[in-house]
């Protein structure tokens, strides 16, 4: 049997379709082929939006090949309408962040356009997609993961919308052997989906020869090369020592296509992310409560361990504390207003407005809390 006339392969242990995994269909084959010159969908066979089951591959192989003069409709690509609901939910609950919202945007559009490319038969290697995050404590790398895995699963890039964020601990072993089988178990549970490195840099000891962060980097090297795992790497730190990071491990820098960084935020998108947030718990300032926060803010944008939307967080959260302590010490029937309201009062109880204390807790929370405000944000057990 001719290569031409095998049923089309789908790669195994993929959710995304390689070009070079379906076989071509000839023009002129029978019922396989758009006619020439004509308009077709992008991808009829893809899933509607909100699937999460089964991503969609960049072409359905039944579909066949195009022909050289057809027309693809990149609108009607259904997997594009879930990737355009997970760009607008990152514009609409993500402040600023307006370099990162448009390397977003470039993935995206690279995985539509080869999955346009697939359709035609055109062959393409699998586009790398390792990525590094860096950033300041709170300026939404984890979220940004989040989104990212929704992204590349909606485009069938990945098999699961999962992120396995781990640390040096979860992947380092204490004892000689222990490194390679710990990493590699860390592996095959990220498998299918993303595997969020936090705090990449402490992998990297060279104080310490016989360190076995080196270990796990080799392994990593593989990994990420092979393919097999189908997995994505996002490595995640702070920028300078990620730098270091980098440039001590050229091997790696290399195999990580996309840098993408987070500036911390100003003041004025700190307020903004503080209403955000606000709303999204069902409360809001009222004008005092609104002044007041924009007050706190500048002041504890200039003490230490400030972190960001983190802090923003964290000082929200004290508010409500205040709030409702202020509500029980009313003795009076309470009305909808005052439940949601936070006032001058809730914000002005704060340290930042005396001399001498510590305004927040931790200055990075450790990832199991913040995975169990996310389900989809997996640890290692
Ligand atoms: N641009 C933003 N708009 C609204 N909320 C944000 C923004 N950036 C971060 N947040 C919120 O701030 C909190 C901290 O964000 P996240 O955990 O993603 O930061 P991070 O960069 O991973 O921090 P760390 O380096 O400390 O792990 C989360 O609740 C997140 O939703
Ligand atoms: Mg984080």
């Amino acid at each position: 049997m001719a290569a031409d006339d095998q049923p089309p392969k789908r790669s195994t242990g993929f959710g995304y379709y390689r070009p070079e995994a379906v076989a071509p269909t000839r023009v002129g084959s029978a019922g396989a082929c758009a006619p020439p010159g004509a308009h077709v969908p992008a991808a009829a066979g893809a899933k509607g939006p909100g699937t999460t089951a089964e991503p969609a591959g960049p072409a359905d192989p039944a579909d066949g090949v195009l022909a050289d003069d057809a027309v693809l409709d990149l609108s009607t690509d259904s997997a594009r309408r879930d990737v355009d609901e997970t760009l607008e939910r990152l514009d609409r609950e993500l402040v600023g962040l307006a370099g990162v919202k448009r390397r977003v945007r470039e993935i995206a559009a690279l995985l539509l356009v080869d999955r346009a490319r697939s359709r035609f038969g055109l062959n393409s290697s699998r586009p790398t997609l390792h990525m590094s995050f860096t950033g300041g404590p709170g300026t939404g790398k984890t979220t940004v993961a989040l989104r990212m895995a929704e992204m590349l699963h909606a485009m069938g890039y990945i098999r699961q919308p999962k992120v396995l964020s781990v640390t040096r601990d979860d992947l380092v072993g204490q004892f000689i052997g222990h490194t390679a089988p710990k990493t590699k178990a860390i592996i095959a549970k990220a498998a299918g989906g993303v595997l969020f490195i936090d705090e990449a840099y402490y992998l990297f000891r060279p104080e310490n020869e016989r360190d076995y962060g080196q270990e796990v980097i080799e392994i990593l090297l593989q990994e990420m090369e092979s393919e097999r795992a189908s997995l994505v790497v996002i490595f995640a730190g702070y920028p300078d020592r990620m730098d270091t990071f980098f440039s001590a491990n050229p091997g790696l820098s290399s195999r990580v296509p996309h840098h993408i960084a987070f500036d911390d935020y100003d003041h004025g998108q700190l307020v903004e992310i503080a209403e955000l947030m606000v709303a999204a718990e069902n409360f809001r300032f009222d004008d005092g409560g609104r002044e007041a926060f924009s007050r706190y803010l500048e002041l504890r944008m200039a003490r230490p361990r400030f972190s960001n939307a983190r802090s923003v967080r964290n000082a929200i959260e004290r508010c409500r504390l205040r709030q409702a302590r202020r509500l029980v010490e009313l003795h009076r029937p309470l009305t909808r207003t005052d439940l949601i309201t936070l006032t001058a009062q809730d914000v002005y109880g704060s340290s930042v407005f005396g001399s001498d204390s510590t305004p927040d807790g931790p200055a990075r929370a450790p990832a199991a809390d913040i995975s169990a405000a996310d389900p989809r944000l997996a640890v290692p057990s």
